[in-house]
């Protein structure tokens, strides 16, 4: 019997493939990515089942591969799953609990938004807004590929995707367009119920 379940890709909403200043193509390139690492994952999981952990042929380097390779897959998959779900709403201002830990960490909403725009144009791949349980409080952090993650035990809330794929289509070498073009389509409401989910209040 097979010790992990295989999982299969999230559906897109259809909101996703009508945003303002993130097309189609961009939106559908992710996907394709995303789909790829939840294979990856699956792929990835059964081939540790039969690999020999008394020798693995006098090295690790086999199990050490698969496992760099799952981080990767794995950051793939929830990086994507988080970027789709927030995407599809009117940006705007954000309200309720997610507001006020904006402001009480950054200062204002502007500060926050100039921050993690100076910190996607700073990363290879990834900026995120995450709540850290041990600072008790919201950072911008980097992640520069799919699989570094900034710390142990902080939950993320906003995933901007920096990576070539997430603009070149849309605006060539223009990242910063493209940032704003994606705090034009965040959903608030998505990130104030996952605020709201884990009690993360102000
Ligand atoms: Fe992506």
């Amino acid at each position: 019997m097979s010790a992990f379940q295989e999982i299969t890709a999230r559906a897109l909403k259809p909101a996703l493939l009508e945003l303002d200043g993130i097309s189609r193509a961009t939106i559908e390139s992710h996907y394709k990515l995303y789909e790829g690492y939840v294979g990856k994952r699956n792929e990835i999981l059964g081939k540790l089942e039969t690999v020999d952990l008394s020798t693995a042929n006098g090295t690790y380097s086999e199990l050490r591969e698969l496992k760099v390779e799952l981080t990767f897959a794995v950051g793939g998959i929830k990086n994507h799953e988080l970027y789709f779900e927030h995407l599809g709403g009117n940006g705007g201002e954000p309200d309720g609990a997610i507001r006020r830990l904006i402001d009480r960490d950054f200062g204002s909403v502007d500060a926050w938004r100039a921050d993690l725009k100076a910190t996607g144009l700073a990363a290879r791949g990834w900026a995120w807004t995450a709540y850290d349980w041990d600072e008790s409080r919201l950072f911008n952090y980097i992640g520069d590929a799919q699989n570094t993650f900034p710390v142990w035990n902080a939950t993320p809330l906003v995933a901007l995707d920096v990576y070539e794929h997430a603009y070149f289509i849309d605006y060539q070498t223009d990242r910063a367009s493209y940032i704003e073009a994606f705090f034009a389509n965040l959903d608030w409401g998505v990130v104030e119920d996952w605020a709201q989910q884990y009690q993360i209040t102000a």
